[in-house]
């Protein structure tokens, strides 16, 4: 939440870093701004919206500088405005600021500071933060790094700055606890941002910065520290990424570009893992912790959103091969409850972004109580792939629409892989039902580029129950996470009210909202629950509600109960979710566009939320 970029080195930073926010929009995107340091002084530049209702906002003002800091807001403290939006600036005009993250002890610094005759022209935390750092500065004449360290130690929460000194015209210091930054380092030139988005077209060489460092950022230079100002040698790592993957490619969004992307991201996650052949699984992750993991007492697993309905679909899976108890979690409750984890537990930690705070600070204190973390993450080098103690990426390439797509069907994949895994190990499986499932999971990338050749006729469907104004999904068994999904990303996209339920919860209650104007989605796949499901059918279509139904080829019954319906190629059950989440993924898309709203960025939210 909230994309920060940098620059300290040589070329024009303006034009660069508003680059750099564009790509960062997906963290927030309700205000932005830069600041820029040159000859005349720190100049700042903030407007509420799009950053390119700041570009026209700029249009003939003087930007030469070769050091500055951009921000894009998620707004936390204060509504989004002119006003509220960063950089903010210090009380002597010579500071400036930008955060991601949330100062929680604002308010009590605030009072210090309005008693020594500070005031504040946004509601911010940051703008407090900043004048306590400038206070200390005065009050010690120390140096902007040793204000920094001395006031960081009396704040609670979580942050990533940056901050530049008209005083100090060439340098960018910069700390972080919680929230992420990448410094990219070039030839006498740093680029610094919160992934490496900004980065890539200008160097691979990036540093991750850790919690609780302090970066000392010049042209030329690069110290790193921790809090206690002992020297940390930066640790470059180099990027494996290119530029074409964090832009649209010819589509119109990114949402609909990483939906089209599937078929090969999941090749990706399986590839050098899954050898159908031989009959094999090969993961690094697994084999080196195996003990630990087939004696697991018992398996939690902790997520949020979309990664959360991963994990359902995962105690179903890992249950059935592995027989090993599974909970799963809601990362936001667990961190704040008094769980019960113990030594001989397992935590499947899973995350798109890796920095999701709900899901990293749960993860912290499963860690404290002895569990063992096994994370399941997109982003590579992100702070939950970091205190996992073992893991496996899901290797789906940025994901830049705020509806997460290819990152699920990537964590679907890497999850039931770590299951077959481990059923096979602890000899829960038989090797003809471990060979077929093999197989069939080597078959998936195929399968879903066959869906996606179908795209139109979701389309189709799309244009029908665009008007909707609710929506109910309704799966069993392995595709009953999947409707949760379905809703969640209909509500996403469309701003449509969207309910996902296991189809025989229905009549305990939600069947009251059925009328003729209600489309009901059922993922009616031929699996074990197929007549059960068939029957749930029937009773929403006694009421006459609208049927729209995900089938499997070949069902000969049923199409004939739906309005609508969309088949897709055959799979065992187990691996469903996998294809039946792609025609609502789909569905969502078209809904929203046909409603005209921005799907990359639907109202409210942001990708990679490292706010509570
Ligand atoms: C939904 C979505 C969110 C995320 C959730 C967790 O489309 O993207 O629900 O799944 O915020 O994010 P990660 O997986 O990055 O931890």
């Amino acid at each position: 939440m909230c994309g920060i970029v940098g620059y300290t080195g040589p070329r024009q930073a303006y034009p660069l870093i508003i680059k750099g926010l564009k790509r960062l929009e997906y963290r927030g995107y309700d205000s932005s701004g830069v600041a820029l340091l040159n000859g005349t002084g720190l100049k700042v530049f903030k407007k509420k919206g799009r950053v390119t209702d700041l570009e026209e906002a700029v249009i003939g003002k003087n930007l030469e500088a070769n050091i500055g800091i951009g921000h894009t807001r998620w707004a936390t403290h204060g509504e989004p405005s002119d006003r509220n939006a960063h950089p903010h600036s210090s009380a002597s005009g010579k500071l400036a600021i930008i955060h991601n993250g949330i100062i929680e002890n604002y308010a009590q610094i605030k009072q210090e500071l309005v008693k020594k005759g500070y005031s504040f022209t946004s509601d911010t935390d940051t703008e407090v933060l900043l004048n306590f750092i400038e206070d200390i500065q005065k009050n010690n004449s120390c140096t902007l790094e040793e204000a920094l360290r001395i006031a960081l130690k009396r704040v609670s929460g979580a942050y990533c700055i940056l901050l530049i000194d008209q005083d100090d015209p060439t340098t960018i210091v910069a700390a972080r606890k919680g929230s992420p930054l990448v410094i990219g380092i070039g030839k006498g030139e740093h680029f610094l941002a919160s992934d490496a988005s900004p980065i890539i077209e200008y160097t691979k060489e990036v540093v991750y910065v850790n919690d609780y460092e302090l970066a000392i950022v010049k042209p030329d230079e690069l110290i790193l520290k921790n809090l206690g100002n002992e020297k940390v040698t930066p640790y470059i790592t180099k990027l494996d990424m290119e530029l074409a993957a964090i832009e649209k490619g010819g589509y119109d969004h990114f949402m609909i570009k990483e939906i089209f992307e599937q078929p090969s991201t999941i090749y990706d996650c399986l590839r050098g893992r899954l050898d159908a052949e031989a009959g094999a699984i090969r993961m690094s992750g697994i084999e080196k912790n195996i003990e630990q993991l087939k004696n697991a007492n018992r398996i939690m697993i902790i997520a949020c959103g979309t990664s959360w309905h991963a994990g359902l679909v995962a105690e179903y899976i890992i249950e059935e091969l592995c027989r090993i108890p599974v909970e799963v979690e809601y990362a936001s409750e667990f961190r704040y409850r008094n769980p019960i984890v113990n030594k001989g537990d397992v935590i499947i930690a899973i995350s798109q972004s890796g920095e999701t705070a709900d899901t990293l600070v749960a993860l912290e204190k499963a860690k404290e109580n002895g569990a063992f973390i096994f994370g399941i993450v997109n982003v590579v080098g992100s702070s939950i792939a970091r205190i996992s103690h073992a893991g496996a990426y899901t290797h789906a390439g940025p994901e830049i629409g705020v509806a997460s797509t290819k990152a699920f069907t990537g964590q679907l994949a890497v999850l039931f892989m770590v299951a077959l895994k481990i059923a096979q190990e602890k000899g829960t499986i038989s090797t003809e039902r471990f060979n077929n499932l093999v197989n069939e999971l080597s078959e998936i990338p195929e399968k879903v580029d066959a869906i996606l050749k179908n795209a139109e006729e979701v389309k189709k469907i799309a244009e029908v129950y665009k008007n909707a104004s609710d929506f109910l999904f309704l799966g069993r068994g392995y595709n009953f996470p999947v409707a949760l999904e379905g809703a969640l990303k209909l509500k996403e996209i469309s701003y449509i009210h969207a309910e996902g339920y296991p189809a025989a919860e229905m009549k305990h209650g939600p069947i009251a909202l059925v009328d003729d104007t209600l489309p009901v989605v059922f993922i009616a796949t031929k699996d074990t629950y197929h007549e059960k499901i068939v029957s749930n059918m029937q009773e929403i279509k006694a009421r006459r509600g609208k049927i729209i139904s995900i089938v499997t080829e070949g069902d000969e019954v049923s199409p004939g109960l739906s309005d609508h319906y969309f088949s897709i190629p055959p799979a065992d059950e187990l691996i469903a979710p996998i294809l039946t989440v792609i025609p609502l993924q789909l569905l969502s898309y078209y809904v929203g566009t046909a409603k005209g709203i921005d799907v990359d960025k639907p109202r409210n939210l942001a990708k990679s939320v490292t706010v509570e």
